[in-house]
Parts: structure tokens; C-alpha cells; sequence
């Protein structure tokens, strides 16, 4: 059976300044690498409001820039109409997931689904852990995770795209 195509991708975390902001960030680039990114709409976004309006973390700005990548989101809270406007909606923790159930139904347009479930290195309910009270290795060991699943995430977007004749 062909697996539609996926052409949106959306990242949630809990405040949209630390993880999700990372992870549109690191798949953007690596799409851009890819070549890939003209046929994407990514962005991210955060359950709670508290940090709406505001830039990222400038942990997770700093741990971007030693990889040559410019976080240039602000912060944004997810709506109902995020569940139809993206083909896939990605929660970076359990707790993101269970919250995002609640405001897309039981019934969600889209896919959603658990970030690191396309972790190549960890079992399929993994979480990206809240980096946003520890130090910078916090950080550090975020971008790796993310990156080994955004290259994944890419590898199954493509081959998508692929069989859909793009
Ligand atoms: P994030 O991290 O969900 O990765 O953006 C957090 C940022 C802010 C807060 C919690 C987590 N906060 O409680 O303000």
C-alpha cells in the first residue's frame, strides 16, 4: 500500500523554546541539505502560552550555532487547526503527546505521533527530555538526539514523497 505523502510537519513541545524550536531548526537545515525543503512546510509550536512571542532559548540558539544553524522561531501555542493544516504532528515528550490528544480528539486529521518513535538508537516511547532546567550538556545531548531523528524522520519523508511521484 502506498503511505501518503508527507508534506507538512509540525514539532510541539511543552514551551516552544527549548526542543521543539531545536527540532524545526535541525530538519529544516538537514531538508535544506537534502534539497527537500521547497517541498516542506515545518514549524513548531508549544501546549502551554507562557513563552508565546518569544525567541528560542538562547541555550538551544547557542547549541544550534556551534552547528551552523539560526533558530529564528518565535514562540507560538498549537490549535485545533494545527491537527488539519499539518500532515504530521510530532510531540517531543509523553506528556506533549497525551496533551495534544486532548486538544485533537479522538479523531485527529493528522498524524500524530512521538518524535523520537523514528529514533534509529532508542525504543519506540522514548522522550527528547526537558533540557530547561539542567546545564548545557542538557542541550548538547538534545541536538544529537534530535539530529539522528530528524535524518530518519527525512529518510521516511522522502521515500513518501517518492512513492507518491512528489
Ligand atoms: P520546552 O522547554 O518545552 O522544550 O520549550 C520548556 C520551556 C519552558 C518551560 C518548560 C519547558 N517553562 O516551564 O517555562
Amino acid at each position: 500500500m502506498t503511505r501518503p505523502p508527507i508534506r507538512s510537519v509540525l514539532f510541539v513541545c511543552l514551551g516552544n523554546i527549548c526542543r521543539s524550536p531545536l527540532a524545526e531548526g535541525v530538519f529544516l537545515h538537514l531538508a535544506r541539505e537534502r534539497g527537500l525543503d521547497g517541498e516542506l512546510v515545518i514549524d513548531s509550536a508549544g501546549t502551554g502560552s507562557w513563552h508565546v512571542g518569544e525567541p528560542a532559548d538562547r541555550r538551544s540558539r547557542a547549541e544550534a550555532r556551534r552547528h551552523g544553524i539560526e533558530l529564528e522561531s518565535r514562540a507560538r501555542q498549537v490549535t485545533t487547526a494545527d491537527a488539519r493544516d499539518f500532515d504530521l504532528v510530532l510531540a517531543m515528550d509523553r506528556s506533549n503527546l497525551r496533551d495534544l490528544e486532548r486538544l485533537f480528539g479522538p479523531e485527529p486529521t493528522t498524524d500524530l505521533r512521538l518524535f523520537r518513535s523514528w529514533d534509529p538508537e532508542a525504543p519506540g516511547d522514548a522522550d527528547v527530555p526537558d533540557p530547561y532546567y539542567g546545564g548545557p550538556d542538557g542541550f548538547e545531548e538534545v541536538h544529537r538526539m534530535i539530529t539522528r531523528t530528524c535524518e530518519a524522520l527525512l529518510d521516511e519523508v522522502e521515500a513518501r514523497l517518492a512513492e507518491a511521484g512528489r
